[in-house]
């Protein structure tokens, strides 16, 4: 990786230059404005107290010193200074050329790396609850996770992805005494989801009119948590036909889980763990509840076990990360849950933290804003509710289907009906994974579909122009009877726009780092929008097929590389691609 490489040959020189002095952290990162080079760095600024000079003569001292170091002519074509310190690095053709061949040869492997060999990351993304719909809260939560999953993933760690579906807790009493009441098996079997809430709003209408049917409610879930046969197998029974109805939600969002272990499955783990912590006295007794006092980290207490005994869903997420670093050997769990949770993780550290779990194990909440609609507003349907998946797909893929109907009616029936699922698709992630997490996003249809802008159809459009370009050149080539084997002169990539290509081209392995580094999947498709938006400039001003033969040839190959790319880059987002649309 460049921006590492930088890093060894600053450290060399500062070490030749001043020998043994201890250097404080600096960056070398890509400048945020145009016609600083390609590298920057901030190492003169931050040492100049240190050395007890002025930043300008440190970087001064530091780019002479470079210039003598034998790698730099390999790396880089200039070193120059910039007010009030900065050392800006660009990047050598030759450096450029080498990582085009890289892509040519890495292909679908490109950007990948090892940094994360033989470190376990979990995962806990989506994570419904059983018997409830998914809300849009879970889709974001799915969709960042599943692609966070594929980073880490293509960085080399060994990723768990672990669906901690809410199938435990007091709302089974209610459903277990509807169900025997009100239940009608064969409707369950073909709508689970959709029986099952009518089952809790039921429930909800008839407690309205009988009170006595709460404490029938909570004698359900007395037997459930006694393990009475009965109630256990329509408990079981619940969970397996709501899992049916999200499996098909994950079908077609192309996401898998490694596990799906739910609260339940942490519920004989409780006990142990609220009694531990009341022996190591970090836990206390404060009015017939048992809680974990936080004062030290200015949170409210977290409380872990009821008055009336019951555990509760805090309980659970501590024995969790218990399990996940003693039996999963997790060294970083990520827990990808929407924003309104943030005070419950806040808390839940904390008390890991006196509790000595997790020691040696990153945790980071991985919390996400809200969906609003076009208006501004929440995101919702108009009568309120949230919005079904299903639905928002139907949708998108409707949209999509006029457009790709517009752009280019000649093709089949069927083959619009595919490239509109694909695109509708893409669509919705995209939407999702293009924009910073950490704010609330919106939700434009017409932005969202459209084959301009950083949208998903844009950059399948992109991938798809290039492969019909390929296709075009290897058949005039075939025609023309020449030798495709010959190696192209990448030499010729002398315009701007080539070069700016290239150079961005090197940066995709460090834009992959920085994405898992903060968890911000945006980084990539930022980076691919840019590249994408480079490379169609170059497309609609230059000719490409029709330049002269060697010429030709050498675009062709920086077109393959840059479809290689945006192909990776969408792959890590989860979103699929088609050769031809
Ligand atoms: N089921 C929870 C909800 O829908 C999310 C669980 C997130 N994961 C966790 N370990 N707490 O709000």
């Amino acid at each position: 990786m460049l921006n590492k490489e930088i890093k060894e040959i600053i450290n060399k020189a500062i070490k030749d230059l001043y020998q043994d002095i201890e250097i404080p952290n600096f960056v070398v990162e890509w400048p945020k404005q145009k016609g600083r080079g390609d590298y920057a760095s901030n190492v003169a600024m931050v040492s100049a107290g240190k050395l007890n000079q002025n930043p300008m003569e440190i970087a001064e001292k530091i780019r002479n010193k470079i210039d003598t170091i034998a790698e730099y002519k390999e790396i880089f074509s200039g070193v120059t200074i910039a007010n009030p310190g900065f050392i800006n690095f660009e990047i050598s053709d030759k450096r450029l050329r080498q990582n085009l061949c890289k892509v040519l040869r890495k292909k679908d492997r490109f950007g990948s790396s090892e940094i994360g060999k033989e470190k376990v990351v979990v995962i806990d993304y989506s994570a419904p609850n059983i018997a409830k719909p998914m809300h849009i809260g879970h889709l974001r939560s799915t969709i960042i996770g599943q692609s966070l999953y594929n980073i880490y993933n293509f960085l080399g760690y060994k990723v768990i992805g672990d669906n901690h579906i809410g199938d435990w807790g007091t709302q089974f009493g209610k459903l277990i005494y509807a169900y025997k009441h009100w239940g009608n098996k064969k409707e369950i079997d073909k709508n689970p989801i959709e029986e099952m809430t009518k089952l809790y709003v039921r429930f909800h209408k008839e407690v309205e009119k009988n009170k006595d049917l709460e404490e029938f409610a909570r004698h359900e879930t007395k037997r459930l948590q006694e393990k009475n046969t009965e109630n256990i197998k329509i408990w079981k029974y619940l969970i397996k036909e709501s899992l049916k109805d999200y499996n098909k939600i994950y079908k077609t969002l192309g996401v898998k889980f490694d596990y799906v272990l739910g609260e339940s499955f942490y519920d004989g783990m409780l006990s142990r763990v609220v009694n531990d912590a009341l022996e190591r006295k970090i836990a206390t007794k404060s009015e017939g509840a048992i809680v974990i006092a936080l004062d030290k980290y200015n949170l409210s207490a977290f409380l872990i076990k009821k008055t009336d005994g019951a555990y509760l869903y805090t309980t659970t997420d501590i024995a969790t990360a218990k399990y996940r670093e003693e039996k999963l050997r997790a060294k970083k769990i990520l827990y990808v849950v929407a924003n309104e949770q943030a005070l419950h993780f806040q808390k839940l550290f904390a008390s890991l933290e006196l509790l000595g779990i997790c020691r040696n194990t990153q945790i980071e909440h991985i919390k996400f804003g809200m969906v609003l609609g076009e208006e501004g507003k929440k995101f919702s349907t108009r009568k309120g509710e949230t919005v079904k998946l299903d639905e928002l797909i139907k949708k998108s893929t409707e949209i999509a289907k006029k457009v790709v109907e517009e752009k280019n009616p000649k093709l089949s029936n069927k083959e619009k009906k595919k490239i509109a699922k694909i695109v509708g698709l893409g669509a919705i992630k995209y939407n999702d994974l293009s924009q910073n997490r950490l704010t609330d996003i919106a939700f434009n249809w017409d932005k969202m579909l459209s084959f301009e802008g950083n949208s998903a159809p844009y950059l399948q459009y992109t991938y798809a122009r290039i492969n019909s370009l390929v296709e075009k050149y290897n058949r005039a080539y075939r025609l023309n009877r020449i030798n495709i084997l010959d190696k192209p002169d990448f030499g010729l990539l002398k315009e701007d726009m080539e070069k700016d290509i290239l150079r961005q081209l090197i940066k995709f392995p460090e834009a992959i780092e920085n994405a898992a580094r903060e968890n911000l999947p945006h980084l990539i498709a930022l980076y691919i929008y840019e590249l994408a938006s480079l490379y169609n400039n170059f497309y609609s001003s230059t000719p490409i097929i029709k330049s002269e033969m060697q010429v030709a040839k050498a675009r062709i190959y920086l077109s393959k590389s840059v479809a290689i790319t945006i192909k990776n880059g969408l792959d890590l987002l989860g979103i699929d691609t088609l050769k031809k649309m």
